[in-house]
């Protein structure tokens, strides 16, 4: 690990064909509610926060036919990325790029993160990467 870039881990995103029934399948297994369900027009998605223990899911329904989890669901992928959070989004970027990592949504504001900003990545092993600023 580099200088002084550290993530965190924040959560796993499970791409959901009707948030509804997956929250009521989380719930089956235990997991709460950690916030309200929000709408994300600039990721094209809806979402909800859920947890068990220490553990956070993020529940992500597409918003509409262009929206990127179709593609998971397509392929029946339903855990597609893992997010961490991080001090300077800029940086850690910077970081994973030249580990060879593929930036694919620059820093954008987020709803679901009171404005702070995240940015996705994909790194060499085609693991889907989000970071939040923290
Ligand atoms: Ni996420």
């Amino acid at each position: 690990m580099s200088n002084d870039v550290i993530f965190s881990f924040h959560h796993i995103g499970l791409a959901c064909k009707k948030l509804e029934t997956e929250i009521r399948s989380h719930e089956m297994l235990g997991y709460k509610k950690e916030s309200t369900i929000f709408v994300d027009k600039t990721q094209k998605v809806k979402g909800i926060f859920m947890v068990i223990n220490h553990f956070r899911v993020e529940l992500l329904e597409p918003l509409d036919k262009e929206s990127p989890i179709n593609n998971y669901l397509k392929k029946g992928i339903r855990m597609y990325h893992q997010c961490f959070t991080t001090r300077d989004i800029e940086k850690a970027i910077h970081f994973l790029q030249e580990q060879g990592a593929i930036l694919v949504v620059k820093p954008v504001e987020a709803i679901a993160f009171d404005q702070r900003k995240i940015a996705f990545l994909y790194l060499r092993t085609q693991m889907l990467i989000e970071l939040i600023e923290e």
